[in-house]
């Protein structure tokens, strides 16, 4: 080998050495985060579900789930792409497969896994579908397997999804309204144990969503002939938010660190709400809080079909005209709408 290609070579080793360290820039982007993320780990519910649930049971394995992306159902609660899909996007990776076809497609781990369930919360719901704790447990598990080593977790994000389905179930099972305050300060003294363990485990990086305006979602804004949002149930959403933020700032402080924030999925839908409230000439959608799939009645939803086969919802026209897809969840164009507002992007920067 001549001295020239020697040269060579031990520049290319030396830059490599250093790429890994030095700051990361993309594009106009000079990171302060030493290193690029290369794999996402989702925790939570269906808001990031990628196709966890069960077939058998879970309305995103029906149609019409799946109809814009990818064209047929397929475990995702909506028409098409969801949450996780445009953060992984945002990081420049493979959306990280399912955890329940982590042995089929094991090519695919090097993206991260998506260990979220629909229907999850951080305490047991009424879904009979792993929590929040047993999720993280399956991450320590691979870790306990070697699938992953704390090293390699230390370039990895995670995202956390809690979009409501403690406070649904505490609903439903007749918690009482004086108890809402005490239940919510419970649900993010679990949700900061579980970050918590989530950097223990050794993830650099870890984005919390704030709660979305339950009381805007079109379950809540049906009774109003998809008028207005139930304030109650916002006013309750603020408080979560707020503890939210709170125990946030107090991982950061005890981990002298930057490791977690909050993407702010509140604000991001209250831009698109308010583009409607502010009487734009042509908002993006005619009205955010009407849904594209609903049930004929009450006792039927998106999905549902009666004994014969007969489909027991009707469909809108156009899923790309409306921001909620069913009375929960946003359409893949809601989604987008979501992940291109301020708030979101702004959220998204502190990952660099
Ligand atoms: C999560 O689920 C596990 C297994 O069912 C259960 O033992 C545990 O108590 C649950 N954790 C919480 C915080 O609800
Ligand atoms: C992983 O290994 C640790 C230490 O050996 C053990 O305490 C823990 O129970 C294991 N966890 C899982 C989920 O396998
Ligand atoms: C809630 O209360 C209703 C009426 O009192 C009762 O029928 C129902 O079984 C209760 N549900 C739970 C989960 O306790
Ligand atoms: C608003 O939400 C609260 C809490 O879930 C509920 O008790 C109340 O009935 C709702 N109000 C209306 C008008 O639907
Ligand atoms: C926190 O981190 C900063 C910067 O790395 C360092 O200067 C400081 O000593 C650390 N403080 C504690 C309490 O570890």
């Amino acid at each position: 080998m001549d001295t020239q290609n020697l040269l060579f070579l031990l520049c290319f080793f030396v830059i490599s050495l250093f790429s890994g360290q030095q700051q990361v820039v993309e594009g106009s982007r000079v990171s302060p985060f030493p290193f690029r993320p290369k794999k996402l780990f989702v925790f939570g519910d269906s808001y990031a579900d990628t196709g966890n649930n069960r077939k058998d049971s879970a309305s995103s394995w029906k149609y019409p789930y799946g109809i814009t992306f990818p064209g047929k159902p397929a475990g995702r609660f909506s028409d098409g792409r969801v949450s996780t899909d445009y953060i992984a996007g945002f990081l420049g990776i493979k959306t990280p497969i399912p955890y329940r076809w982590r042995k089929q497609l094991a090519g695919r781990l090097k993206y991260g896994v998506n260990f979220a369930y629909g229907g999850t919360g951080v305490f047991d719901t009424l879904a009979q579908e792993p929590n929040m704790t047993t999720q993280i447990d399956f991450l320590q598990q691979l870790l306990n397997e070697s699938v992953y080593t704390k090293r390699g977790l230390k370039t990895s994000v995670a995202f956390v999804s809690v979009a409501g389905n403690d406070y649904s179930t505490y609903t439903a099972t007749n918690g009482s309204a004086e108890g809402f305050p005490a239940f919510i300060s419970s649900v993010v003294s679990q949700i900061t144990v579980n970050l918590k363990r989530i950097h223990d485990l050794g993830v650099g990086k870890i984005a919390v969503s704030a709660l979305q305006p339950l009381g805007c979602l079109p379950r809540s804004t049906a009774r109003f002939s998809y008028q207005h949002c139930n304030e109650t149930e916002n006013t309750l959403v603020n408080l979560h938010n707020q503890l939210l933020a709170q125990a946030v700032n107090n991982l950061n402080k005890q981990a002298n660190s930057t490791s977690f924030f909050v993407l702010d999925i509140y604000n991001a839908f209250w831009t698109i709400f308010n583009e409607k409230e502010a009487h734009q000439e042509s908002p993006k959608f005619e009205n955010p809080f009407q849904p594209c799939c609903v049930g004929v009645s009450a006792g039927f939803s998106c999905a549902s079909v009666d004994e014969n086969g007969a489909k027991k919802y009707t469909l809108c026209s156009n899923p790309k005209s409306k921001f909620f897809w069913d009375t929960v969840h946003p359409t893949e164009e809601g989604w987008q709408a979501v992940y291109s507002t301020p708030a979101f992007q702004n959220s998204l920067k502190q990952l660099w």
